[in-house]
């Protein structure tokens, strides 16, 4: 019987029988009401309230600028619209990487004021006296390793993760990590599938995936990027189920040249 289509409100333990029954995790991410609503209503079981948001909802070039604050109000939109799908929030870059009583309050802040389920955070080992101090308030943590967008300064480049042994060996160990230290879940961006696949098959706990393959345990995607709002990011891992860059300049053209000629409104559109 499917797991995904027998619950009213998804949770990390609905993520979990679902990975032990062999069914597949979908997950996007949404950052206002009106889109949100929209993937709720389709089914899809994990709603990512992404530091992505920084790139798409505000044009900056990466992840870092995004604040506490402005990951709040995405975060509360997005819950206002949800009945069904789990809500995880990242957590933005400096609000856990230091001091864990502070990434405690933070993740507390996250909970309290945007009303999300659970939280998201970069990294392995380095960052496990936050996540284990985060886990004993009770808040959920799925973690994310792999391509992490918030050290990209440390990286250079967005190019693919963990390609050599040492790397490789070590992103096992911190998936590891994270498991025993009590993690619901994992996000591993941009890595070789052979690579993800025997990650999703030494840890129990679900495995999303983004640019690592079909091995895994779910996939997610970046709502702008699926639909083609962003025409000029094409990576190799991104399937786009819509052009929707060259259709909405083609209605936001369409009404500019209707309301010069005075086309619009006509008289069934008018009081
Ligand atoms: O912020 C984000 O959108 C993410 C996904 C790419 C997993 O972390």
């Amino acid at each position: 019987m499917s797991v995904h289509n027998n619950v009213k409100r998804v949770t990390t333990h609905t993520l979990q029988e679902m990975k032990n029954n062999g069914e597949k995790i979908s997950m996007l991410t949404g950052y206002d009401f009106s889109m949100a609503r929209i993937i709720d209503t389709a089914g899809m079981d994990v709603i990512l309230v992404g530091d992505s948001a920084s790139n798409v909802m505000a044009g900056h070039e990466t992840t870092l600028p995004i604040t506490l604050d402005q990951m709040i109000y995405h975060a509360s939109s997005v819950v206002r619209a949800v009945q069904r799908a789990l809500v995880v929030v990242d957590m933005p870059f400096g609000s856990y990487q230091g001091n864990s009583k502070e990434a405690l309050s933070n993740a507390i802040r996250i909970m309290k004021e945007s009303g999300g389920h659970a939280v998201k955070m970069e990294g392995g080992k380095e960052i496990l006296e936050s996540i284990s101090r985060i886990l004993t308030a009770g808040i959920p943590v799925m973690g994310h390793l792999g391509l992490t967008p918030q050290s990209i300064y440390k990286f250079g480049t967005y190019v693919v993760r963990a390609k050599e042994k040492d790397e490789a060996a070590r992103l096992i160990e911190d998936a590891k990590a994270l498991e025993e230290a009590g993690c619901f879940a994992i996000v591993l961006e941009k890595i070789p599938a052979d690579l993800a696949t025997r990650v999703a098959q030494e840890v129990s706990i679900p495995i999303i995936g983004i640019g690592a393959g079909n091995g895994v345990d779910g996939q997610v995607l970046v709502v702008h990027d699926m639909l083609g709002i962003n025409n000029e990011f094409n990576p190799r891992f991104l399937r786009k189920y819509h052009n929707l860059f060259e259709e909405m300049l083609g209605a936001f053209q369409r009404y500019i040249e209707d309301v010069k000629s005075n086309d619009f409104p006509n008289k069934d559109e008018q009081y």
